[in-house]
C-alpha cells in the first residue's frame, strides 16, 4: 500500500503577541528578535487548551479530506504540551470528536514530532494496520515558557496542525522517510515536569545546521531524487537563519522554501503541518509536486519525509 496525504488543517489562536509586546516584558527589542530569529509575532492560546486547538485543526483536516470521524481508524497526536499526563491527548480527541473506530496514542519527539508521527502512522497504513490515519500536532508552548527569560520567551508560539493519511494502491504519496535521535546531546534542550524550557541556543543552532541537511540527504538518497526535483521544502520553523542556511547550501529559491516563522514563531511539532496547510489552502500544490518536510528538536531528534502530492480530494479553502 502507498500512503497518501488527503487532507490538511490548522488552528492558530486569535491572540497575537508582537515583539513590541515582549519588549515591555523583558529587555529585548523588535530589531534584535527579527535580526536573530526572523520572528515578528506569534499566536498565544489565552483560555484555550491543547485539546481545543487540536480539535479545530483535526476538524479542518477531516473536512479538507472529505471524511467523517468514523472513517478514521488511527489517531496519533504529536505534542510536548498535552493538557494532562493521562489520558493521552489523542484519546481526549477521540472522545471530543467521535473517532469511535480508532486506536489513539501520543508521540513526544518535540519539534520533530510531526515527522515522527507521520512515519509511524505510515507504517501502519502500508502494512494494513489502518486505512485512514489522523496525525495532529498540537503545542501550547506558552505553558512551559518562562516569560522572564528573554533567551527563550521570544522564540515560541502556540498552534496546531493536522493531516489525514490514507492507504491506497495509487502511485505517489509517501516516497521516503528518515528518523534519527541524539540522546547524548539531550541536555542542550530540556524541560522539567514542574518548570520551563531550558536551552543552550547556540548548541541547538549548530546541531540544526548539520541535522537538517543530513536528514534531507538521507531521504533524497533513499528515493533516488535530487534537490532540483523538489517542488517545496517545508522546514521546521525555529530560526530564519537556520532555514536560510539550508536554502544557500542547496541553492533553493525563496518561492520553494516555505517560511511562516515571521508570523507564528516556533510552534514546535505544529510548525510543519501549519505551513503545509497554508500552502495547500493557498492552492499552491499540484498533483505530482514533491514536498520535503524536515525538522529537528529536543531529544535531540531530527528527520525528514518526502511526499509526492497526489491529493484529489484536497481543495483550497482560504
Ligand atoms: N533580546 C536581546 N538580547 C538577547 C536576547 C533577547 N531576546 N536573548 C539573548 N540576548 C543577548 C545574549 O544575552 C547575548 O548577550 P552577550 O553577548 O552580552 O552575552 C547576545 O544577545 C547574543 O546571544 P546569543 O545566544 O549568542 O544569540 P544567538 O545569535 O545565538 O541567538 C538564538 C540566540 C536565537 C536562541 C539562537 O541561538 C537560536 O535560534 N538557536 C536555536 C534554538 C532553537 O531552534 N530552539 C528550538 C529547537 S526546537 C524544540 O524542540 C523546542
Amino acid at each position: 500500500m502507498n500512503v497518501h496525504l488527503v487532507g490538511t488543517g490548522r488552528f492558530l489562536p486569535p491572540d497575537v503577541l508582537t515583539n513590541d509586546d515582549l519588549s515591555k516584558m523583558v529587555e529585548t527589542s523588535d530589531e534584535w528578535i527579527v535580526s536573530r530569529t526572523g520572528i515578528r509575532e506569534r499566536h498565544i492560546a489565552r483560555g484555550l487548551s491543547a485539546l481545543d486547538m487540536g480539535a479545530q485543526a483535526a476538524r479542518a483536516a477531516l473536512d479538507n479530506a472529505g471524511l467523517s470521524p468514523e472513517d478514521i481508524d488511527m489517531v496519533v497526536a504529536a505534542t510536548v504540551t498535552p493538557d494532562r499526563r493521562l489520558p493521552s491527548l489523542a484519546c481526549d480527541l477521540q472522545q471530543k470528536m467521535g473517532f469511535s473506530n480508532a486506536f489513539c496514542f501520543d508521540i513526544n519527539a518535540a519539534c520533530t514530532g510531526f515527522i515522527y508521527a507521520v512515519d509511524v502512522a505510515a507504517r501502519y497504513l502500508m502494512t494494513g494496520g489502518a486505512k485512514n490515519a489522523l496525525v495532529v500536532s498540537v503545542e501550547k508552548l506558552t505553558d512551559i515558557i518562562d516569560f522572564t527569560d528573554r533567551t527563550t520567551c521570544i522564540l515560541f508560539g502556540d498552534g496546531a496542525g493536522a493531516v489525514v493519511l490514507t492507504a491506497s494502491g495509487a502511485p505517489g504519496g509517501l516516497l521516503g522517510s528518515h528518523l534519527a535521535s541524539r540522546g547524548d546531546a539531550g541536555a542542550s534542550l530540556s524541560c522539567p515536569w514542574d518548570g520551563y524550557i531550558q536551552m543552550d541556543g547556540q548548541k541547538v543552532f549548530k546541531f540544526a545546521m548539520l541535522a537538517m541537511p543530513e536528514a534531507i540527504e538521507k531521504v533524497l538518497a533513499e528515493t533516488g531524487r535530487t534537490v532540483g526535483d523538489l517542488t517545496y521544502v517545508i522546514p521546521h520553523q525555529a530560526n530564519i537563519r537556520i532555514i536560510e542556511s539550508v536554502m544557500r547550501r542547496y541553492g533553493i529559491p525563496p518561492d520553494k522554501m516555505i517560511v511562516t516563522i515571521d508570523r507564528h514563531g516556533n510552534t514546535s511539532s505544529a510548525s510543519i503541518p501549519i505551513a503545509l496547510d497554508e500552502l495547500n489552502r493557498a492552492g499552491r500544490i499540484q498533483p505530482g509536486d514533491l514536498l520535503m518536510l524536515v525538522g529537528f528538536g529536543a531529544g535531540l531528534t531530527y528527520g525528514a519525509t518526502l511526499f509526492e502530492w497526489s491529493c484529489s480530494p484536497c481543495s483550497p479553502q482560504d
